[in-house]
């Protein structure tokens, strides 16, 4: 990330500066960053996390669901043709998910579709944690779980991706 902006001119940022900045944290989102700017001024990093991950919580199930529904499929149609966001390019070369063999390929699309088929939403993990053999082995455990489950899953690994991603681009601590 070439430029890091610090969490003092954030708090001064009106909500559309604030956006800009952060808008990218939860992917194609920018109503969580939008919502956590009330909360504003933020003492460190992780009270401005916990206030964009409040947001998400209080947001009621349809635009949690969206938010979900806003990843991109790991090794999916769209990275395939080089169409992720930054971010999401980023993450999924992190994984190793850009270097799949042709069988490990196979494998995440029968993996992708019988998710979503079950679910009605895309299998979010934080693919900065986790490479593509944890990844893999990760499919049929949360395969097996009830909807319940893994939209509180989803929710937790998009925090995590959030979380890298706020480290990314914001400067800590602040100066106070
Ligand atoms: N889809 C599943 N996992 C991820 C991830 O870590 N980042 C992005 N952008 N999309 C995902």
């Amino acid at each position: 990330m070439p430029h890091r902006i610090t969490l003092a001119e954030l708090n001064g940022r009106d909500r559309e500066g604030f956006v800009a900045a952060l808008g990218h944290v939860f992917e194609r989102s920018p109503w969580v960053a939008a919502a956590a700017w009330a909360r504003r001024p933020f003492a460190g990093l992780e009270e401005l996390h916990a206030a964009m991950v409040a947001a998400v919580a209080a947001a009621g199930e349809e635009r949690q669901l969206a938010l979900i529904r806003a990843h991109p499929d790991l090794a999916g149609r769209v990275a395939l043709a080089g169409r992720l966001t930054p971010q999401s390019a980023g993450e999924q070369a992190a994984a190793g998910l850009t270097a799949l063999s042709a069988d490990e390929l196979a494998r995440f699309q029968v993996y992708n579709a019988a998710y979503k088929e079950r679910f009605g939403f895309p299998f979010v993990i934080c693919a900065r944690e986790h490479k593509k053999d944890a990844i893999l082995a990760a499919f049929p455990v949360r395969l097996a779980n009830g909807r319940d489950d893994e939209i509180r899953t989803a929710l937790d690994e998009i925090a995590k991706i959030a979380w890298l991603r706020l480290s990314d681009c914001v400067a800590a601590p602040s100066p106070r």
